[in-house]
């Protein structure tokens, strides 16, 4: 079989205590804008959502005018369709990809696909040639003009050319060194917000229920010494 299992992928959103590390989702949606939006849309996630990162509410405002992809207007009265700026309580526009395939909406695939974040990394880390083997294994299986081979991908031809293909490709503001590796992760750290934007509050919420019941059993423990206490 040539289909690969998913790389582990370290995030710090990994693990019952995960938190997000909000740098590094900035330079996430820095990847997102600069390279996936282009054909994948992020439709569950407003732009005011993007104050979650850290941004404050004028850097939103601003964050959404300049989006490329403009919103869409439909006037009851005369019909007429159009297009106005984004404001920051419109969501990201639905991308129109006119190529072949149709790339998913983005916001929930690190819910959708099995270990979804090390998927994600390692589908878009993982483009190479066809092996041999699979080739002499199976002389029909070249990959079709228009597909490009992933062995991450579930039937290793995929309709998405590699959209990360050589380090600096994205300039980062926060002077990171922008590897090809480092965009995948810090791409994928973004997903992972977008499909769950509230992790770090349930992680919390976990970790509180936690020490509450290691309280309790204390307690349940003295209840039940004092309860038997004179019976022999
Ligand atoms: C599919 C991520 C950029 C076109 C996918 C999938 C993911 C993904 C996770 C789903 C694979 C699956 O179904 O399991 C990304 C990310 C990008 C990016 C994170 C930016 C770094 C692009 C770009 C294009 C594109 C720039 C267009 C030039 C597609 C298409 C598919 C796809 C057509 C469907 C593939 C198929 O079903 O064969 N992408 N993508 N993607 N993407 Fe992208």
């Amino acid at each position: 079989d040539f289909h690969l299992a998913p790389k582990e992928v370290e995030l710090k959103s990994n693990g019952y205590f995960g938190t997000f590390d909000k740098r590094q989702l900035q330079r996430g949606l820095q990847v997102y804008k600069e390279v996936c939006s282009a054909c994948h849309s992020l439709s569950h996630v407003a732009f005011r959502d993007l104050k979650e990162l850290g941004y404050n509410d004028a850097q939103v405002k601003k964050f959404a005018a300049d989006w490329q992809l403009k919103a869409q207007t439909f006037d009851d009265k005369s019909g007429d369709r159009g297009e106005r700026p984004n404001v920051p309580s419109d969501h990201f526009p639905k991308v129109y990809y006119p190529g072949t395939g149709s790339p998913p909406d983005l916001s929930l695939i690190t819910k959708a696909r099995e270990e979804g974040p090390a998927y994600v990394h390692s589908l878009l880390t993982g483009y190479t040639k066809e092996p041999a083997a699979l080739l002499a294994k199976y002389p029909d299986s070249k990959t079709p003009d228009g597909l490009y081979y992933n062995p991450y991908f579930a039937n290793l031809n995929i309709a998405m050319p590699p959209p990360l293909t050589q380090d600096g490709q994205v300039t980062y503001l926060d002077g990171t060194k922008s590897t090809v590796d480092q965009m995948a992760k810090d791409v994928t750290a973004f997903l992972v917000w977008t499909a769950e934007p509230n992790l770090e509050t349930r992680h919390d919420a976990g970790f509180a229920a936690g020490i509450f019941l290691l309280i309790f059993c204390f307690l349940a423990w003295g209840a039940y010494q004092n309860v038997w206490r004179d019976v022999k």
